[in-house]
């Protein structure tokens, strides 16, 4: 043991999380009195199911712990996709399924893998878990698939690939995950975060789905913070082998998804009519905002989920910090993306048609050079 006198004088954290740069959640408030749309968080804008938030409100037996195995939600989730409720997980939001994944897989010496732009949570789950991110680069804000496989090394034990990706928007078709799998080597776990899933209308995705049930190294992460409306009450799901869910049920808290959440997200999953609204919100506003934000001479990677990531001129007057600071100030709370490496861009969520017609006007006196109310 170390002498007293070269002993830390009080607890010292690992290096590696100290390494990490707290996730920054996108804002919630604007600069002045004006009513706020928060278009930072990919929220749903219609909020979500009413059955969902009477289910919450009569979760009132407080004093219980809950249901420590969510088997009435995995029962649920699983009589909606068909799948196995034995290989399903349910946590804390998809977010802390990140994490149970990097620190049951990967750890000292061991590499985890994820794309350029991918979702933040990455970076600081892999090192969270004492492992080493390595980043591959993207192609036109998309995962690039031989990149990705060009950056396996013997180390490395998980791969993440969030598809669609945030804040990028894009997405990788099915082929393309698949040659992405097979490229991998048996060991190293693909773990797909499917958090913006319910948005992607195209014919291949749900084969995403299938992959997992069928391979022994894929998972795939779900949330109910996205399409469903319920990011407060952070839940998420997993599915996958049945080594990984016992790997991750070993190391989960014994009570990691609340009463209220629990009861919250059965009642949402069934709504099958809820979210279709919010999908076909989003397939009506989705185009719309793409098309008016480029005709008022802004750059918008194409994006196939509820948000967009839109490039600003790097030109004094109409840069992305000065238009954020320009519509904070009518109570237009967009995301900053410059800790993704994207400092010329902002994300922006789809909102409510009000919001929708009020950005677009916002940004059009933006780019014809008004002064901001003192921004
Ligand atoms: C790609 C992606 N994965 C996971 C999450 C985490 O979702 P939650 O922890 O709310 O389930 C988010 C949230 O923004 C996300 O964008």
């Amino acid at each position: 043991m170390s002498s007293p006198a070269s002993r830390p004088s009080r607890p010292v954290p690992r290096a590696s999380v100290l390494a990490i740069e707290a996730y920054v959640p996108g804002k919630s408030h604007g600069g002045s009195g004006a009513k706020v749309h928060k278009l930072s968080a990919n929220e749903n804008p219609l909020g979500p199911s009413p059955k969902a938030v009477a289910a919450f409100q009569s979760a009132t037996a407080l004093e219980l712990y809950p249901d420590g195995s969510s088997i009435k939600l995995r029962e649920a989730i699983a009589a909606t996709y068909g799948l196995d409720p034995a290989r399903i997980v349910c946590g804390t939001g998809s977010d802390e399924l990140l994490m149970l994944t990097a620190a049951a897989f990967a750890g000292p010496g061991d590499e985890v893998l994820f794309s350029q732009h991918g979702f933040l949570v990455y970076r600081i789950a892999t090192l969270a878990a004492g492992a080493t991110p390595v980043v591959a680069p993207e192609k036109d804000y998309r995962s690039d698939v031989d990149a990705l496989l060009a950056a396996v090394t013997d180390k490395t034990r998980v791969v993440f690939l969030a598809n669609p990706n945030n804040p990028t928007g894009t997405y990788l078709p099915f082929d393309e995950v698949k040659r992405l799998q097979q490229g991998l080597p048996p060991h190293v776990l693909l773990a797909l975060d499917a958090a913006y899933a319910e948005y992607v209308r195209r014919n291949d995705y749900e084969a995403g789905i299938e992959l997992v049930a069928t391979s022994p190294n894929v998972v795939m992460l779900r949330t109910f913070s996205k399409i469903h409306g319920l990011a407060a009450l952070r839940v998420g799901w997993l599915y996958g082998p049945a080594e990984v869910v016992d790997a991750i049920n070993r190391i989960r808290g014994a009570f990691n998804v609340s009463a209220p959440g629990l009861a919250a997200a059965v009642a949402a999953i069934e709504d099958t009519g809820h979210v279709e609204r919010a999908i076909a919100h989003n397939e009506e506003w989705l185009p719309w905002l793409t098309q008016e934000l480029t005709a008022l001479g802004l750059t918008v990677t194409p994006s196939v989920t509820n948000f967009l990531l839109v490039h600003f001129p790097d030109a004094p007057g109409r840069t992305a910090k000065e238009a954020d600071a320009f519509l904070a100030q009518r109570g237009l709370i967009l995301r900053r993306v410059d800790s993704y490496g994207l400092p010329g861009a902002l994300r922006v969520t789809i909102g409510t048609e009000e919001a929708n017609r009020l950005l677009v006007a916002a940004l059009k006196a933006f780019m014809a050079g008004e002064a901001g109310d003192g921004a």
